[in-house]
C-alpha cells in the first residue's frame, strides 16, 4: 500500500474506464458516494440506457442525507441526534427522546412542558376509530389492527393531506405519537375481548398506556414505577434505527407526498414481517427448546454444525455488542425483580456467556443484539408475542415521523423509483382467448 496518494480534497473523484467503448469518465466522490445518476451517463450509444447499479434490498446504496441517527456497526456505537443511546436510555424518558428525534435539539424546561401537555392532550382518538376496530375479528393480529387504524386515521384528519404546512405537520406528528398507545392497546384489548380502556391524562406516556393494557374494575390503574420505566427504556432503544426496512417504508411512501397516517401505515407492515420485527418471538422459541442449561452444549455443536441458528445473536450492522442488548439485559433485571424470574433468562445468560467465549462466534462477530433480551421483558409484562411488534411499532414511531419530517423538506428527494433489470419476453404477438383455447 506504499503507492497509494494520501486522500485530499483534490483527489475526491473516480477514474472509470468503459472498457466496451474506451471512454473514460471522472465521477465525483462527495461523502464517500458517488451520484448513481453519474454512472447514468456512461452509455455505449444515444440508444442504449446508461450504466445503472444493480443492488437488491439496499445492500450498499445510500437513500438520503440524515441527520437523525448515527450507526458504527463495527464499534458498537448508536446515537440519536449525536447522544449516545446509553446516556438517553439512563437519563431521559421516551418523550424527551421523541422530541429530541422530531426537534433535531433537547427541550428547554418550557418546549417539553408544552409538548408533554400536546402529546397528553390528543391521546383520545374519535369514537368511530372504536367502532371500526370492533368489527375485526374475535382473532384479528395486532399488527393487522395497527396497520389499518393508524392508515384510517388519514381519514379522520383529511387536513394531514397539507405536507407542506410545518404546522399542520406539526400537528400531525402530535397526534400519530400520542394515539399510537391508544390504536396499540386497544389492539390488544379486542383479542381478549376485554373493554377497551380509555387514556389517563393524569398518568405519563408510558404509564398510561400500562393502563389502556391491563386496567379492569379498579378506579385507576398505577403500574409499578420499575416496570413503567424498563417499559418506557424499551421505547427509547427503539425509536430509531436510521435507514432500516420500515423506515425505508415510510420514507418510499412519504415520497409519493401522501399523509403521514398513510405513510407511517406502511412502516407498520413493513415491522410486522419476521424478518424485521419478529426475532425476539424466535428467542423465546429457541429458549424452551433448549429448556435447561444443561443442554446448552449440544445445541451449540448443532449451531457450530449449521444445523441451528443461535436466535438474537448477529446483526447486519453490528459486528460487536449490539449498545441497545447491554441496556436491555439490565431493564430485563429490573422488571423480573417485579415479576419474579423467568426460568428461560438463566438459559439466556448461560447461553451468551458460551457463545462469548466461544470461537465460532468471536471469529464471525456474532454479539446479542436487541432481541436476544426483549422477548423475554415482554413475556414478564404477559405480553403475548404478538403483541411484541406493537410496543415495537409505538417505540418507532418518532423515529419514522423524525424520517418523514426530513424527507419531506428534503429538496434533493424525489419519488422513490427504483430501476428494474428487464428479464421477460418482448414483442410477443398477442392471440385472443377465442382463438388460443379453440
Ligand atoms: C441478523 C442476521 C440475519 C444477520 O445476517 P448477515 O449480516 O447476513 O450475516 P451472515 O449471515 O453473513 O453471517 C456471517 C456468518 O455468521 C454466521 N451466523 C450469523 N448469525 C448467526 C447466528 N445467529 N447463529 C449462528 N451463526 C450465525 C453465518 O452462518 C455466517 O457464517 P459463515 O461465514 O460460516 O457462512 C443473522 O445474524 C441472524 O440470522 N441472526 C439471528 C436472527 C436474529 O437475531 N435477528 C434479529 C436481528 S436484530
Amino acid at each position: 500500500m506504499t503507492d497509494v496518494p494520501a486522500v485530499t480534497a483534490d483527489n475526491q473523484s473516480l477514474t472509470i474506464r468503459d472498457n466496451r467503448t474506451g471512454s473514460e469518465y471522472d465521477v465525483p466522490i462527495v461523502d464517500g458516494t458517488i451520484k448513481a445518476a453519474d454512472l447514468g451517463k456512461i452509455r455505449t450509444d444515444d440508444e442504449t440506457p446508461g450504466l445503472a447499479v444493480y443492488d437488491p434490498g439496499f445492500v450498499n446504496t445510500a437513500s438520503c442525507r440524515s441527520s437523525v441517527t448515527y450507526i458504527d456497526g463495527d464499534k458498537g456505537i448508536l446515537e440519536y441526534r449525536g447522544y449516545p443511546i446509553e446516556q438517553l436510555a439512563e437519563k431521559s424518558n421516551f418523550l424527551e427522546v421523541a422530541y429530541l428525534l422530531i426537534h433535531g435539539a433537547l427541550p428547554t424546561k418550557a418546549e417539553y412542558d408544552a409538548w408533554e401537555h400536546e402529546i397528553t392532550y390528543h391521546t383520545f382518538v374519535h369514537e368511530n376509530v372504536k367502532s371500526f376496530m370492533h368489527g375485526f375479528r374475535y382473532d384479528a393480529h395486532p399488527m393487522g389492527m395497527l396497520m389499518a387504524s393508524v392508515g384510517a386515521l388519514s381519514t379522520f384528519y383529511p387536513d394531514a393531506r397539507n405536507i407542506d404546512d410545518p404546522a399542520n405537520r406539526h400537528m400531525q406528528i402530535v397526534r400519530m405519537i400520542a394515539k399510537m398507545p391508544t390504536l396499540g392497546a386497544w389492539s390488544f384489548r379486542h383479542a381478549q375481548g376485554k373493554p377497551f380502556v380509555y387514556p389517563d391524562n393524569d398518568l405519563g406516556y408510558t404509564a398510561n398506556f400500562l393502563s389502556m393494557l391491563f386496567k379492569m374494575s379498579e378506579k385507576k390503574f398505577e403500574a409499578d414505577e420499575r416496570l413503567v420505566k424498563a417499559l418506557d427504556v424499551l421505547f427509547i432503544l427503539h425509536a430509531d434505527h436510521e435507514q432500516n426496512a420500515s423506515t425505508n417504508a415510510v420514507r418510499s411512501v412519504g415520497s409519493t407526498q401522501v399523509d403521514p397516517y398513510s405513510a407511517v401505515s406502511a412502516g407498520v407492515g413493513a415491522l410486522f414481517g419476521p424478518l424485521h420485527g419478529g426475532a425476539n418471538e424466535a428467542v423465546l422459541r429457541m429458549l424452551r427448546r433448549i429448556g435447561s442449561k444443561e443442554n446448552i452444549p449440544a445445541f451449540i455443536d448443532g449451531v457450530k454444525d449449521g444445523n441451528e441458528r443461535l436466535m438474537g445473536f448477529g446483526h447486519r450492522v453490528y459486528k460487536n455488542y449490539d449498545p441497545r442488548a447491554k441496556i436491555i439485559k439490565k431493564s430485563a433485571e429490573d422488571v423480573f425483580e417485579v415479576t419474579g424470574t423467568n426460568p428461560l433468562l438463566e438459559i439466556a445468560l448461560e447461553l451468551e456467556k458460551i457463545a462469548l467465549e466461544d470461537e465460532y462466534f468471536v471469529k464471525r462477530k456474532l454479539y446479542p443484539n436487541v432481541d436476544f433480551y426483549s422477548g423475554l421483558i415482554y413475556e414478564a409484562f404477559q405480553f403475548p408475542p404478538e403483541m411484541f411488534t406493537v410496543l415495537f411499532a409505538i417505540g418507532r414511531t418518532p423515529g419514522w415521523l423524525a424520517q418523514w419530517l426530513e424527507l419531506v423538506q428534503d429538496k434533493e428527494q424525489k419519488i422513490a423509483r427504483p430501476k428494474q433489470i428487464y428479464t421477460g419476453e418482448r414483442k410477443l404477438d398477442f392471440v385472443a382467448s377465442s382463438e388460443r383455447w379453440a
